[in-house]
């Protein structure tokens, strides 16, 4: 553990140096020179060179520093600037606001600040999880079913590179479209999030000796997961471009297609099958260490579905000429063909029964999902008669935290809480 009395050693751990004020031999016979009293200075930039000796590159940086231009960068900002000042609640904007984004408060959507409050309470890291079972069993000639290592995995190559995609559309595209500081803070902390996650999915791989190569190319090289990849990075392509802006109702619709593709889809629908089989696996006793991983993911999960849908309900209210017919129906096409592939992706990683589950009842759990995200838009459900075939999958998500944001508020998590599998 470092300590401050070791700083200052060197390299070779030679005795600490003690700052000692430096004495310097002084020839009496020559007069010395007494300090000056120090002078006001000039001004708060202007920064006058002491006695000692510097370079160069110090003389360029000083004379940088006082030739500041304090303006400089907010060209850009023009528009923002115009309406410098303190930023009031009612001038905050889910999208193309003008008011100055530096100002984090007052809050205008205390709902997304709560879920970076969450959020940060639920912090985890992959270390933190023991794999020794897993390896044990993972590199046993029996341990598992060769449609069991499939599960395996196909979720690991799934979700390892799904989790990068979110990352992406979120730093590259989101963050700078989104235009509330609020939102934005819940967007940097979901960003570390899937980083832990894209780590976890590193960490399994590693630990149980996957031939990397496979795994992380299988979003390029198995249809069924190169066909979800795909069909979310279509929905990011257009709005990551720098020059893209919103601000007309194409463009806006536009980003609203991409909220419901990343957080309604990609993390609300195609991670469902994936995190099923694998929790699954953790109740039989399998895999415990990669189910544990996963179901501190599926946590974090969640509450990203969550914070997704109550900004689309939000541009909805502040933008109600966007939620128009068109754009109504094209948000249920996207959940629709989302589960249609997902359900794809279930027959294929699932050709026969396998941990006490088959393809026919994913595919009804996967539309009970879809009948949910249907409705958490405001839309119609579209499949009758569906029940949840795993209600021990609610009970994990804790129904509770996927509600909307009128009526969510989530306490119970704690860093590092333990989690229990009932
Ligand atoms: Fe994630
Ligand atoms: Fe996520």
């Amino acid at each position: 553990m470092l300590n401050w009395d070791e700083y200052g050693k060197d390299e070779n751990s030679s005795p600490p140096v003690v700052s000692e004020p430096k004495t310097e031999v002084v020839d009496q016979t020559t007069e010395v020179k007494q300090p000056e009293p120090p002078q006001p200075a000039e001004s708060a930039v202007s920064i006058e060179p002491s006695n000692i000796g510097e370079g160069s590159r110090a003389e360029a940086a000083r004379k940088a520093v006082n030739s500041l231009d304090e303006t400089a960068g907010n060209e850009e900002l023009d528009e923002m600037m115009a309406n410098a000042g303190r930023v009031q609640v009612d001038q905050k904007m889910m999208i193309n606001c003008k008011a100055d984004l530096n100002q984090l408060v007052p809050f205008k959507y205390d709902w997304a600040w709560q879920k970076y409050l969450d959020g940060s309470a639920n912090h985890w890291m992959p270390q933190e999880i023991n794999m020794t079972n897993d390896i044990v069993l993972w590199k046993s000639e029996d341990g598992l079913t060769e449609d069991e290592r499939v599960i395996v995995k196909r979720n690991l190559g799934f979700f390892s590179t799904a989790d990068s995609l979110v990352a992406n559309n979120l730093v590259l595209a989101l963050y700078r479209l989104i235009t509330n500081p609020e939102c934005r803070q819940y967007i940097l902390r979901q960003s570390l999030e899937e980083a832990i996650h894209t780590h976890a999915y590193q960490y399994c791989i590693e630990s149980l000796g996957m031939d990397e190569g496979e795994i992380f190319n299988m979003y390029r090289e198995v249809p069924c997961v190169a066909r979800k990849a795909s069909w979310g990075l279509k929905y990011t392509q257009e709005i990551s471009d720098p020059d893209f802006k919103t601000g007309t109702i194409e463009t806006d619709k536009q980003l609203l297609k991409n909220l419901i593709a990343f957080y309604c889809v990609l993390e609300g629908i195609f991670f469902y099958c994936g995190f099923t089989q694998i929790l699954s696996m953790g109740r039989r006793n399998k895999m415990t260490g990669t189910a544990e991983q996963f179901q501190y993911i599926l946590r974090d999960e969640s509450m990203h579905v969550n914070f997704g849908i109550d900004v689309i309900n939000q541009i909805k209210i502040e933008n109600p000429h966007l939620w128009d017919d068109q754009m109504k129906a094209d948000a249920a096409q996207m959940i629709l063909e989302g589960t249609e592939l997902e359900i794809q992706y279930a027959r294929d990683t699932m050709p026969r029964g396998v941990l006490g589950m088959n393809a026919s009842m994913m595919e009804e759990y996967l539309k009970f999902i879809a009948n949910r995200r249907l409705t958490q838009l405001g839309l119609d459900e579209e499949f009758t008669g569906v029940s949840n075939p795993f209600p021990w999958m609610s009970e994990i998500i804790d129904l509770r935290k996927e509600k909307n944001f009128f009526e969510t508020r989530v306490t119970e998590y704690q860093v590092g809480g333990a989690l229990n599998w009932e």
